[in-house]
């Protein structure tokens, strides 16, 4: 009884210390800490190219890190001192301003979010002195090791970043999971709460788009369906990495002799029918008569444009 209770003991807090993604987060390049692994990744990349490489754990929903605490924020600072090829400076985090409208420097505008558009509002932001800038492009949080403090940036400039995989975001690793992450090698991918995104760099028009969803065999393609902010969020980040000014979605305006720009639109498949759609954030100049097809363009979270069926675009396909 006094043995097993010491054996009990002695095993109990070795046994719950290590989880899976802890024994998987080892190398140069990783660090565990608290409940969750973080990777340094020293190819520089754009935020928005940045939040989709975030692929080294599947089942774990991988993010740009949140340097939500002190603890998070010494946690990223070791592994960047500790990367051994190449000194690591800045990285990105997964900080965004919510609204560009609003003011810059109120707390409540900038979100820690995860890679489904989500967010959680920060209680710890430790902005550097004159941080953040009020300047409309500077919509992104970097940090920097030498001052340890965050700074705002803009999106399009390229720094390395860190990865970051938490426990509480495990969830089973599906097969589309893994057949959409093995879709890299051609398209740019994104796994989101079970959907599948990839997006087609090549121009195409409409008609053509709408029968090119077919990547992944055995599981029915359409052109992407938007019809939530968190939708929208993932689909200006593939965008911005498309460097098009218009991303083809699937929508589409069904009846062809339609003068009413702002109703009227579908949400289209290649082979079902087609369902109404109100989820409509024209940007600005917004809709156009005549042009039957929608494309997401600059300007998140106003972003819908009126294009014609004919126009060449890339387009985003969803499994
Ligand atoms: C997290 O990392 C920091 C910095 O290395 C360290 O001081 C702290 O003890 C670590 N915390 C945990 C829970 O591992
Ligand atoms: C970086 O350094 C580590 C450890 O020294 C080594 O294993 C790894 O191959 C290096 N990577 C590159 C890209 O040089
Ligand atoms: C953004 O901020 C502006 C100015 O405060 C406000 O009028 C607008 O409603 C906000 N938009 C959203 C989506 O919260
Ligand atoms: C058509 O609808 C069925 C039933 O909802 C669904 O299983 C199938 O995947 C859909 N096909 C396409 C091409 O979207
Ligand atoms: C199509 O649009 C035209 C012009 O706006 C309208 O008169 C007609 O009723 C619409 N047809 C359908 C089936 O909604």
């Amino acid at each position: 009884m006094l043995f097993s209770l010491a054996i009990l003991l002695f095993v109990c807090p070795t046994v719950a210390a290590t989880t899976e993604l802890q024994a998987q987060c080892t190398g140069y390049d990783r660090l565990y800490n608290g409940t969750s692994c973080y990777v340094v990744v020293a190819p520089t990349k754009t935020q928005h190219s940045a939040k989709l490489s975030c692929n080294h754990y599947l089942g774990y929903s991988g993010h740009l890190v949140h340097i939500k605490s002190a603890g998070v924020q010494a946690a990223v600072k070791q592994a960047m001192t500790n990367y051994p090829n190449t000194t690591i400076p800045n990285i990105w985090t997964g900080s965004e301003l919510i609204n560009s409208s609003a003011a810059f420097p109120d707390s409540n505008n900038w979100g820690h979010y995860y890679r489904d558009g989500t967010f959680v509002t920060p209680t710890y932001l430790p902005w550097n002195a004159g941080q953040p800038i009020t300047s409309v492009t500077y919509k992104r949080v970097m940090y920097t090791k030498s001052t340890d403090k965050i700074s705002n940036s803009a999106e399009s400039i390229v720094y390395p970043y860190v990865c970051e995989y938490e426990e509480a975001l495990k969830q089973p690793v599906t097969d589309l999971e893994q057949k959409c992450v093995a879709l890299a090698s051609s398209l740019i991918p994104l796994f989101v709460n079970g959907v599948c995104y990839a997006l087609h760099t090549i121009y195409s028009n409409y008609n053509d788009a709408k029968k090119l969803c077919n990547d992944i065999g055995g599981y029915d393609g359409h052109l992407a369906h938007i019809r939530t902010m968190s939708e929208l969020w993932i689909a200006e980040a593939l965008r911005a990495v498309s460097y098009s000014n218009y991303l083809r979605v699937g929508i589409e305006q069904t009846n062809l002799s339609s003068t009413d720009p702002n109703n009227g639109w579908y949400l289209t498949t290649p082979k079902n029918q087609s369902l109404p759609t109100t989820f409509l954030p024209w940007a600005a100049s917004n809709p156009a008569a005549g042009s039957r097809t929608i494309g997401v363009t600059a300007g998140y979270p106003k972003s819908f444009a009126t294009i014609a069926n004919t126009a060449a675009y890339p387009f985003l396909c969803q499994y």
